[in-house]
């Protein structure tokens, strides 16, 4: 190949690489495999060092360029880099909304609104069409130049799309700014890494993005997994960029990662409707978010509203109540679960995080209550997102008075007084032993007459509770032996009702065996367990007689599982209570094998799927024979992608070869 084939060929290389680049990080299209793109940039490498004076400074090649740096040199905005006022509520929305059309009228009635994202904001300047600086925000004023380092983030366009339908940013200067964040995952990866290279751990995403990008190394940015946002493009002259929506089309088609969700909205009414979307869909999100960031759509008129100290008038920043805050630990108590597992629970001076009252968080067990030296008495930061359990996240030993003392494990069980047992898996976790302790009765009994259970319909928490308190029942047995006039003899129940409730009793006498199975509530056997045990023994007599060698050999039942199954049956109460089930004419229909389309066909299923529960998927999945697991392994057929998939299943799905459905494809495969 001459020069001048050479540097056609590069042309084409680069283009086709940059439009890889664009389609992947700006539109979520893949238009080949990574390892093709990598092979065409080994290509384009090898071409450059043949002819290095033909090397651009945009060349997808030179993402890392040059050695180790001194230092950061300083540079001025070129307008500075503002913060913004925050606002946590409708008044205030309102409030803002009132202020603004005062001074300009007009102001007031179209907003653009965007997820704000929690990172670092970043300046990008590109002259003629390439990317000659990267600034940090510093102090809004001056910041640090780290453009060797902005260069290796992908999502970072080297040079503006030239098929542009916005050539007018291609000449001059344009610049964007927009934030640099570190997706949640990402984080979540780099601190296993560390944790098992017994480095230290990192705080969080945004720091960790933040040191990431003060590296004097670039080739150690490149490492890591950094991402840009846009969010704002400037020209010399204003008027080039008229509204916030046409800011973010022309920032896309440059070439630029936007977020998607962001929109045109009218009122204060539409901007907590906003709000009110995103504040429990955020957690799904690959970055972390604390709100929004509401803009008058009009930069003409947001220009016009100036500037009050360090923040424009013309937009706020709507925040989502605090996910974490400081309160005390008035008692530790021991709840008892279904399967006995002893768990420290912490008693809290109410507090409202995220928007709801916090009374009560899980210390999990032992191990972490003593790792993390949680005390009666002491402050702790607790931690609550969405409809997750509150954490306490730490103490605070700095706020602690002398008279505090180390928490310590009861000896026995709280509710009947049975000396605690130390399971052999974790050595952290504590158990009760004793399978009637009273609180373990009603969890039990729940449990047997949950949906994926027995599926008994009114046979939810507070009846249960309401059953048991009235000694009407003690175990799932019981429930059969109840008559529409002692559940009448209950406040709760009206005529109607109890008739309804012992029907649904009535109609659950000959369970399918697997659900039966699930029902008992043995320790570590889950719904596809259950269904494994059933498919093998067939009758629940064959099971309670099988030996621990028998149950491993069955594929996905392990020692651990193996021996719970058998010490469940070995039990005297738990032979009592089948013998009672027997009595009462509760049996189990022995397994018969569907033979169904999906027989054996194992799936997972990685991220949230949008028309479907996770249970959902798995129910229908199960329903035509097919298996599903929680990890991908050798025998996984089908790896299911929802939003937001796991790095790690998509990996091991990757290196394994497994085929990948996305949801509609899934959708089609159980139809
Ligand atoms: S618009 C006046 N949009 O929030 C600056 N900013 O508190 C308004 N941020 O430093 C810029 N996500 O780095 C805008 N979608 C978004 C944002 C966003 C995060 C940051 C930005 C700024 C800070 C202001």
């Amino acid at each position: 190949m001459n020069k001048a084939e050479a540097k056609t060929r590069i042309e084409k290389l680069k283009d086709l690489i940059n439009e890889y680049r664009y389609k992947y990080h700006v539109l979520n299209e893949s238009i080949m495999s990574d390892e093709a793109a990598d092979s065409l940039k080994h290509e384009l490498a090898q071409l450059e060092e043949e002819y290095p004076d033909l090397v651009t400074p945009d060349s997808p090649t030179q993402r890392v360029a040059g050695g180790v740096l001194k230092g950061f040199s300083q540079i001025e905005h070129s307008r500075r880099m503002l913060s913004l006022n925050d606002v946590f509520d409708e008044a205030e929305v309102n409030a803002w909304i009132q202020r603004i059309s005062k001074l300009e009228p007009e102001s007031g009635k179209e907003f653009f609104a965007d997820i704000k994202m929690d990172g670092l904001a970043c300046a990008l300047v590109y002259e003629d069409g390439i990317l000659s600086r990267g600034v940090t925000r510093g102090d809004g004023s001056v910041g640090e130049d780290v453009t060797a380092n902005v260069r290796t983030i992908e999502s970072i366009p080297l040079s503006l799309r030239a098929k542009t339908k916005y050539p007018q940013f291609l000449k001059g200067v344009s610049e964007v700014r927009g934030e640099i964040v570190m997706y949640k995952q990402d984080f979540a990866r780099l601190n296993e890494e560390r944790k098992s290279q017994g480095l230290s751990l990192f705080a969080n995403p945004r720091n960790t993005a933040a040191g990431t990008i003060r590296q004097l190394d670039p080739s150690l940015v490149a490492a890591r997994p950094l991402h840009f946002r846009a969010y704002d493009l400037l020209r010399e002259s204003d008027d080039e960029v008229p509204t916030n929506d046409f800011c973010y089309s022309a920032l896309a088609d440059l070439g630029f990662s936007v977020n998607k969700s962001a929109k045109l909205v009218y009122s204060a009414k539409q901007i907590m409707g906003f709000a009110n979307e995103w504040e429990e869909k955020r957690q799904k999100l690959e970055f972390n978010t604390d709100g929004l960031v509401i803009k008058v759509n009009n930069r003409a008129l947001y220009r016009r509203l100036g500037v009050a100290g360090k923040a424009p008038r013309g937009a706020i920043a709507y925040k989502y109540a605090a996910e974490q805050a400081v309160t005390v630990v008035k008692d530790i108590f021991i709840s008892i679960g279904r399967t006995g597992a002893a768990t420290p629970v912490a008693v809290l001076d109410p507090v409202r995080i995220a928007g709801s009252t916090v009374q009560m968080a899980t210390l999990h067990n032992e191990g972490e209550v003593r790792r993390k030296d949680i005390r009666v008495g002491d402050h702790v930061i607790v931690h609550k997102a969405g409809d997750i359990i509150p954490e306490v996240v730490q103490a605070l030993p700095q706020l602690r008075s002398s008279d505090v003392k180390p928490f310590r494990m009861p000896l026995d069980c709280p509710e009947c007084g049975t000396k605690l047992i130390k399971q052999k898996i974790e050595d952290a976790a504590w158990r009760c032993p004793n399978s009637s302790c009273p609180s373990r009765s009603w969890k039990r009994i729940q449990h047997f007459a949950s949906k994926e259970a027995i599926d008994i319909e009114g046979m939810g928490e507070k009846n249960v509770v309401a059953l048991i308190d009235a000694k009407l029942i003690k175990d799932p047995a019981d429930i059969y032996a109840l008559s529409t006039d002692q559940l009448m003899s209950l406040e709760r129940f009206a005529e109607v009702s109890s008739v309804k409730l012992h029907q649904a009793i009535s109609a659950k006498k000959q369970p399918e065996l697997a659900r039966f199975i699930y029902g008992l509530g043995i320790r570590h056997v889950g719904v596809q367990t259950a269904i494994d045990l059933a498919e093998r023994f067939k009758t629940i007599e064959a099971l309670s007689e099988a030996r621990v060698d028998e149950l491993s050999s069955i594929d996905g039942v392990g020692e651990v599982v193996a021996e719970a199954v058998v010490e469940y049956f070995s039990e005297p109460q738990n032979r009592q209570l089948l013998d009672k089930f027997k009595n009462l004419g509760v049996w189990p229909m022995p397994f018969k094998h569907k033979g169904s389309r999906l027989d054996g066909v194992n799936f997972v299923i990685t991220g949230t799927l949008k028309q479907m529960s996770r249970e959902e998927a798995a129910a229908r999945i199960r329903a035509l024979g097919g298996r599903f697991q929680t990890s991908v392994a050798k025998d996984t057929e089908y790896l299911v992608i929802g939003e937001s998939p796991g790095g790690s299943k998509l990996a091991q799905a990757g290196s394994l070869g497994t085929k990948t459905l996305n949801e509609e494809e899934l959708l089609k495969l159980l139809d």
